[in-house]
């Protein structure tokens, strides 16, 4: 077998991306595809994407299911498991990238938005990786999380005020459970796309908005979605990203590593 194969094929781990029907998670399930694994699509709402996305999959090859959960239900997303169980025995890599966002200012901010944007984006994952980390620990073989975070976690970002919260909060939760799940060999990394312009960012990347992030962005440019796929690849894979856990990797052309 080729060194690279060695490295960083997936043949015979079952990956499962929450939020695959999605612009990213729908890149990144296929990468994973693309290098053997078989890729559950789990999608909410659009059907349709998660469809397209299954599609796209077995066109190259691969095998692929889709699966509809909730993330804010944990009887749904226990559902989703065990269907994927019942297909495939066994969930190796787990990729969490389900997110809302709004432009609320602070002061106008409701309850009810507060809770939404916090529930989906950092107790949805926390339930994802409760449901499939439980089942990764029993099977007793490695396995790696991988949860989508963002550039507004660590500092935060004008406009997205609550998202950014949460997605400091999805970082905190990597570390943690990483630090926990170490010695039952599970992996638990978090990414930081930059901009990639997508359904839940459209109203926010405003023109001015636009500007003001390129400027600040050394490689003067948005991302494309297909740039994800060489991170994930590398941390969904057991023995390229052997000894990384832990680990908040930004993909986002230097716009974290900036100041003016
Ligand atoms: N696009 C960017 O520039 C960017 C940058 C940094 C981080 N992110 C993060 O990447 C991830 C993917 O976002 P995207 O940009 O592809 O946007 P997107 O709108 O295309 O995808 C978001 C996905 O989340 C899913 N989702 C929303 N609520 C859900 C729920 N309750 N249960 C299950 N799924 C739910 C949607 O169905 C959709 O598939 C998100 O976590 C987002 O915060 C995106």
């Amino acid at each position: 077998m080729p060194y690279v194969d060695e490295l960083f094929s997936l043949r015979g781990k079952v990956a499962v991306v929450v939020g695959g029907s999605g612009l990213l998670g729908g890149r990144i399930a296929c990468a994973l595809a693309r290098v053997g694994a078989k890729v559950a699509v789990v999608f909410n709402r659009n059907r349709e994407a998660a469809d397209n996305r299954v599609k796209e999959i077995e066109g190259h090859g691969g095998e692929a299911m889709k699966a509809q959960a909730n993330v804010l239900n944990k009887l749904e997303i226990q559902k989703v498991r065990d269907q994927i169980c019942s297909r495939w025995d066994k969930v190796h890599i787990l990729v969490n990238a389900p997110g809302v966002n709004s432009t609320t200012p602070v002061l106008e901010i409701t309850e009810e938005e507060w809770h939404a944007i916090l529930n989906t984006n950092l107790k949805g994952i926390f339930l994802c990786c409760q449901v499939f980390g439980e089942l990764m620990i029993k099977q007793k073989e490695r396995g790696s999380i991988i949860n989508v975070s963002s550039v507004s976690s660590e500092v935060p970002l004008s406009k997205v005020f609550t998202y950014s919260i949460s997605k400091s909060g999805v970082n905190s939760l990597t570390r943690s459970l990483a630090r926990d799940w170490a010695s039952s060999k599970i992996r638990v990394n978090a990414i930081i796309p930059g901009f990639f312009p997508a359904e839940q960012n459209r109203t926010i990347l405003t023109d001015e908005r636009k500007k003001s992030i390129l400027d600040h962005t050394p490689m003067g440019r948005y991302g494309e979605p297909e740039e994800l796929a060489g991170v994930v690849v590398w941390l969904a894979s057991e023995r390229a990203s052997s000894f990384v856990t832990a680990a908040i990797i930004p993909v986002d052309g230097g716009f974290t590593g900036m100041t003016i």
